[in-house]
């Protein structure tokens, strides 16, 4: 039985993720999507409510499960017996970044990462670009799952 991570900062989860995570949970026997701050991002949602919005939006998926971690990713893997990591890709812009990741995991501990690239319907996305454009009261039905668009207009609606 294969188990995959996917892994992210997820604040809060877009539509892109959720393609990508539907997308590796049929091709693993077994997906965790792996919840974590990113240190170079200001947080909006807590962990807590990301991981809470991740539950309800991949309820839908029976071999899916949602966890926090702190510290590195390598470390949340081997605790899990996680030897496959699968991020999504949307441009080449996101290429040098991801590959330096891969190959510093690949480094520090033993894991492949595998990349999917993101459906051309969702390459423009990010949840950064969907909390400027809440923050400035437009419409992010398009670019999230209802529940998360509640809560960012809930949250940064001017
Ligand atoms: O969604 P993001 O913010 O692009 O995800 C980046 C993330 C969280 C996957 C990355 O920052 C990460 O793995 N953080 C955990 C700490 C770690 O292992 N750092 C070394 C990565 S090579």
């Amino acid at each position: 039985m294969t188990t995959a991570a996917c892994p992210g900062s997820f604040d809060p989860i877009t539509n892109g993720h959720l393609d990508v995570i539907e997308r590796a949970a049929a091709s693993f026997d077994e997906l965790v999507v792996a919840c974590t701050r990113n240190a170079g991002k200001h947080d909006l949602f807590s962990l807590e409510e990301r991981v809470g919005m991740i539950e309800e939006v991949t309820g839908h998926l029976g071999n899916v499960t949602v966890a926090s971690f702190d510290g590195l990713l390598v470390d949340f893997c081997a605790e899990r017996g996680v030897r496959v990591i699968v991020k999504g890709l949307r441009a080449v812009s996101d290429f040098e970044y991801e590959l330096q990741m891969a190959q510093m995991n690949g480094r520090l501990g033993e894991v492949e990462t595998l990349f999917l690239t993101t459906s051309p319907v969702y390459s423009f996305l990010s949840s950064s670009l969907v909390k400027e454009v809440a923050r400035f009261g437009g419409d992010v039905s398009d670019f999230v799952p209802e529940t998360v668009a509640r809560r960012l207009t809930a949250r940064l609606a001017p």
